[in-house]
């Protein structure tokens, strides 16, 4: 499947973990559906691992759902989800188990994509653990691809190896939709911090049909369930759903959403911020000016229809003024133009600049505008 976006979802694992079950899957549904999140574009309900039981079936050698969690089946499950609107992922593994030990689909990737199409499966999360050793791990990923490609169902295969063996080199010759480009996130300043700077460079490794995929988010887990850390601040979760907006990264959000209210629902549904990340051209963001100890960063990002992006992103522990020349942009002093901003927090007009811009901004905080050019 060829994804035009980023595509946008809830996934279980950050705070669900293991604690998955018919009735949370069913309650998520209603959530997104309630609470505004589906028709802001979160469309897949995504179930990671742990949703088997611990071996295949002896006769058939598929993999079953544990009956304890999912006593309907995963079908049940699956037309419940599809009657609200949303669309359906499941989740598996290029090895022979799972990253938490359940079975995994090495050698068992065309009858696992029929499994999956079965359900009414619209996304396959594609992990990689307990890869064999002799076994090269693209030639994996082009399995999975050509069977779900060939399962009777347009399924998004969601790569997850975590970044290894330069993956952005490879992975959209393999037909993936989004591919995971790091490690696993956890509830903290410094985990999205460090994986969005990972990735700086890599912006430009993603675009329709493939997107590079910094994980799930963390925004409004308030430090509960399965990737609890040290939590983050308000502040701190408006930085990285901005930071996730800016990258155009896929937008999965992994708190509870039966839980998602006020300010984070707010948030996650802002739509100048995703304006910019489901902006049709994909544009990879680009740094626009850079602080000296590197975590005070300009980006800007060239949307359609002549708007740009811009996001004064403070990764420092203390308060500071950050700026650009919109030189920096394509708009030198001699062209007499300026910049006419929205503030994306608010949708407040803030006015024009010319020659250069400047925005206080809190320590661990991003300021973000929607701009456009203009005579000045
Ligand atoms: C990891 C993956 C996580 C989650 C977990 C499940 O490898 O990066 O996002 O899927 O496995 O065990």
């Amino acid at each position: 499947m060829f994804p035009k976006k980023p595509p946008m979802g809830f996934n279980t694992w950050n705070t669900f973990g293991e604690n998955i079950s018919d009735a949370m899957i069913r309650e998520t549904a209603d959530a997104m559906v309630e609470k505004g999140l589906l028709k802001a574009g979160y469309e897949y309900l995504v179930i990671d691992d742990c949703w088997s039981r611990r071996q295949r079936d002896p006769v058939t050698d598929k993999i079953v759902p544990d009956e304890k969690k999912f006593p309907h089946g995963m079908k049940a499950v699956s037309d419940y989800v599809h009657g609200k609107g949303l669309k359906f992922g499941m989740y598996s593994c290029a090895g022979v188990r799972t990253c938490a030990d359940y079975p995994g689909s090495f050698d068992h990737e065309f009858l696992d994509a029929e499994t999956f199409a079965e359900y009414g499966a619209d996304f396959l999360k594609y992990d990689y653990c307990y890869k064999p050793d002799y076994v090269n791990g693209v030639n994996l990923y082009r399995r999975i691809s050509m069977a779900l490609e060939n399962c009777g169902r347009d399924i998004l295969l969601s790569a997850c190896n975590w970044g290894c063996d330069d993956v952005h080199d490879w992975i959209r010759s393999t037909g993936a939709g989004m591919y995971r480009s790091t490690g696993d996130i956890n509830d903290s300043f410094v985990s999205f911090r460090d994986i969005f700077l990972s990735q700086i460079e890599n912006a430009k490794y993603s675009g329709p049909g493939c997107f590079n995929d910094i994980d799930m988010l963390t925004v409004g887990m308030r430090n509960r369930g399965n990737v609890a850390s040290t939590g983050c601040t308000d502040l701190e979760y408006r930085t990285e759903f901005a930071l996730w907006c800016m990258f155009g990264a896929p937008l999965m959000l992994g708190c509870d959403v039966r839980e998602i209210d006020g300010d984070m629902l707010q948030l996650v549904t802002n739509p100048y911020l995703l304006r910019i990340n489901q902006d049709e051209a994909c544009r990879p963001l680009f740094v626009a000016n850079k602080d000296w100890n590197s975590l005070r960063y300009v980006f800007a990002r060239v949307l359609t229809d002549g708007e740009i992006a811009l996001a004064f992103t403070n990764l420092t522990d203390d308060d500071a003024e950050l700026w650009f020349a919109l030189d920096a942009l394509g708009l030198p002093v001699s062209a007499k133009k300026g910049l006419r901003r929205t503030d994306a927090f608010t949708g407040e007009d803030a006015g024009v600049v010319k020659e250069d811009m400047r925005v206080s901004v809190k320590a661990h905080g991003c300021a973000v505008y929607l701009a456009k050019v203009v005579d000045a």
